[in-house]
């Protein structure tokens, strides 16, 4: 009987499965890899020149982040403290400290610690610290609870969908200004009307067309 199909044509269906199951296999690496720290920089921890502990100074000494970010309220960036706020304490407390010996050679040599930056924007993105901070958006919001990180790690991805979900509905995120820093804060159950008697008294209105952010 005559082959309707030639004989190589027996290893196509073989084939056909292999390329679905390949198929499968690359859509898969691409959501992980899309959704990966890797990609999103979400769990990036680099390594400090000093073993500084916020969970420590915020968490367990109840420092505000103020006393140490002191700008942030008042200025687009959020300062790292210089060398002279660690000594306020560290002259007196741990003097002898191994792991405070670069915060005390920075202090003998007037050089500052080295800090690694953890959460970086690229330049063409244009960001401010005070503006959140004076809409009552807290800490907690983008950088989630640092008072409890041995190590800073980033938590959020700072990519743009993530800027323009909050810009397009922010209610959620207003709070008091005493609770700015209150790593424990919740929306209370009328955070609706709060968020709407915020957004009408300060005139909040987060900017959603490209030149907000591009500028
Ligand atoms: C308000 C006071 C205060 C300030 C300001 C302060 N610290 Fe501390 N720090 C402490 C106390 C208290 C401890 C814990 C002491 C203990 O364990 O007995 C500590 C512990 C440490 C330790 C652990 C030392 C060890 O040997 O275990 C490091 C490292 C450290 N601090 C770094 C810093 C750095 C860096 C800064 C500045 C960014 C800073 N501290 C600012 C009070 C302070
Ligand atoms: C005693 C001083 C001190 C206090 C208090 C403090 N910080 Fe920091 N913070 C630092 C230092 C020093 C660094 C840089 C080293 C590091 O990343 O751990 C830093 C880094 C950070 C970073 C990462 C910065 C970057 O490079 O992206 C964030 C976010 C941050 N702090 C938030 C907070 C928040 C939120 C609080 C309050 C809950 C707080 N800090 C309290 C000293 C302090
Ligand atoms: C609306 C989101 C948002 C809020 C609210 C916010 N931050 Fe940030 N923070 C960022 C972003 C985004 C960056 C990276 C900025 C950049 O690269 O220009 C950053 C960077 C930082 C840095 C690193 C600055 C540097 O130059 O190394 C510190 C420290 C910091 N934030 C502390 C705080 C503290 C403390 C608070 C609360 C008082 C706070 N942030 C509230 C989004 C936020
Ligand atoms: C959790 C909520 C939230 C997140 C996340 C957030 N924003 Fe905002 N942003 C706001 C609010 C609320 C305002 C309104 C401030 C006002 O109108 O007073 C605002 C205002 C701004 C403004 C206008 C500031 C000015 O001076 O007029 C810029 C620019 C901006 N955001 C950039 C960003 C960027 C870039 C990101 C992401 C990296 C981001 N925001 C993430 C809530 C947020
Ligand atoms: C709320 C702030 C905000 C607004 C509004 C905004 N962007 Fe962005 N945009 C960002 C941030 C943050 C990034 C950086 C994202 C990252 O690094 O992953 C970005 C990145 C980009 C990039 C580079 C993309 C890439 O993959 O590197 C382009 C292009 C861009 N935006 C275009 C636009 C256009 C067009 C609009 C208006 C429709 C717009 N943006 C509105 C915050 C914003």
């Amino acid at each position: 009987m005559a082959q309707i199909f030639p004989r190589w044509s027996n290893k196509l269906p073989p084939l056909m499965a292999g390329g679905a199951a390949l198929l499968i296999i690359i859509v898969i690496a691409g959501f992980w890899y899309y959704g990966s720290p890797w990609y999103s920089d979400v769990g990036y921890r680099p390594r400090q020149p000093v073993p500084y502990s916020h969970k420590l100074h915020a968490g367990d000494l109840g420092l505000d982040c103020r006393y140490c970010h002191s700008n942030v309220e008042i200025s687009p960036v959020a300062n790292i403290p210089p060398t002279q706020t660690c000594m306020n304490c560290h002259k007196i407390i741990l003097p002898q400290s191994e792991k405070l010996l670069p915060v005390r050679e920075s202090w003998a040599k007037q050089l500052p610690i080295q800090w690694v930056q953890v959460h970086k924007l690229p330049d063409f993105v244009y960001f401010d610290h005070s503006a959140h901070l004076n809409a009552g958006v807290g800490c907690f919001d983008c950088h989630g609870n640092v008072a409890q990180m041995e190590v800073v790690t980033q938590q959020k991805p700072l990519s743009m969908s993530w800027c323009l979900d909050c810009h397009r509905n922010p209610d959620m995120h207003l709070r008091p200004r005493e609770d700015l820093t209150n790593m424990n804060w919740v929306p209370p159950a009328n955070q609706k009307d709060y968020a709407a008697r915020m957004k009408k008294e300060k005139n909040i209105a987060p900017p959603t067309d490209c030149s907000g952010c591009h500028r």
